[in-house]
Parts: C-alpha cells; sequence; structure tokens
C-alpha cells in the first residue's frame, strides 16, 4: 500500500501474525472471495510479547503465503486500528472468530473501533479445522521442538525451519 485508498469495497485484515497460520490464510482466502481489496494490516509492535519474527519476516511470509490471491496487499501500521483504517480508506475490519470465547473481546474491540473510525467489524468463523490453531500455540510448540508444518503456510514453516537452524548452538 502506498496510502492511495484502493478502490472498491476494502477490508482491512488486522493482526500480529507471529506467525501466520494456516487459520489466517483461511480468513484471508475467504474475504479476498468477498471484498474488493483485502489488506492483511501487520502491526509494527504486538501489544502481549516481542515477536519471535520481525516486522519485515512477519510481512515476507504474508506475501509468499498470498502470492495466488491477486486482490490482496500486506502493509503494516502502527498506533490505533481506527487511523489506519481510515487513512486505508477501508469500509470494513475482517476478523476471524476461533472460539466462542474469542467473541467477547472481539465484540469490545470491535465496538470500540466502530466508535473511534465509523467502520465495522466483519466476523468469518474460522474453518473447525483450524479452530484449535493460534500464533501462540504454533511458537510454544515450535519452540519445544514440534514440527509444526500442519499449522503454518509453506512458506513460514521454511522461515521457522531457517530460524531453528540459525539460533542452533554449533
Ligand atoms: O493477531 P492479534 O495479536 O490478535 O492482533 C491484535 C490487533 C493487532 C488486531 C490489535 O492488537 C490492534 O488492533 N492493535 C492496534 C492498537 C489498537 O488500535 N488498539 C485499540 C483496539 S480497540
Amino acid at each position: 500500500m502506498n496510502g492511495v485508498p484502493a478502490p472498491g469495497n476494502t477490508a482491512v485484515y488486522p493482526g500480529s501474525f507471529d506467525p501466520m497460520t494456516r487459520g489466517h490464510l483461511d480468513v484471508i482466502e475467504r474475504a479476498a472471495a468477498i471484498f474488493d481489496t483485502v489488506v492483511v494490516a501487520v502491526v509494527v509492535n504486538p501489544q502481549k510479547r516481542e515477536p519471535l519474527f520481525t516486522l519485515d519476516e512477519r510481512e515476507q511470509m504474508i506475501r509468499d503465503a498470498v502470492a495466488h490471491l491477486s486482490n490482496v496487499q500486506v502493509t503494516n501500521f502502527r498506533g490505533l486500528l481506527a487511523d489506519f483504517v481510515r487513512r486505508a480508506g477501508a469500509s470494513v475490519i475482517v476478523k476471524g472468530l476461533r472460539v466462542v470465547s474469542d467473541f467477547e473481546s472481539e465484540m469490545s474491540t470491535a465496538l470500540m473501533n466502530r466508535s473511534l473510525s465509523g467502520v465495522d467489524t466483519v466476523f468469518l468463523p474460522s474453518d473447525p479445522k483450524w479452530s484449535f490453531v493460534s500464533s501462540t500455540l504454533v511458537k510454544e510448540v515450535y519452540n519445544l521442538g514440534a514440527d509444526v508444518a500442519e499449522y503454518v503456510p509453506p512458506a513460514v514453516l521454511n522461515l521457522m525451519r531457517a530460524k531453528r537452524t540459525e539460533s542452533r548452538p554449533t
């Protein structure tokens, strides 16, 4: 994105993507079939923790994974999502809901974002296949040595394997 709003209905799909999972990719593919343009917006500093992947790595892994989707763009934002969606000229924010308990926090976030920006949030239910897959769990099992091929797109897996090789003591 270069600051010029894309034409038509633009949806922003925000997240930490640390790392991107197959659940994220599924939501992006389904959003891309509904909206004219989907802007995947990677938050610069995830609030929860020190990220495993740098911002550049997170953006690059998403770009590789969505290369087959011509109406998907990848960018980053810092600060308020509400400010970003206004700048992007977005008509909607997209969020995936994996489990019922996600709804509780996502509901208040959606209402706050609408209050700040006038932009509504559309929830897409996760494919049940991915309902147990979160970035946090993927990171945890990866850090403990598990093979995460089933849970992340191939582009992400390559990066994770490279990172493991890099960090292995010689
Ligand atoms: O993948 P995540 O970590 O669940 O994504 C969370 C994210 C990036 C969507 C959320 O933390 C966010 O919107 N951050 C921007 C700061 C902001 O706008 N906070 C107020 C929300 S009402």
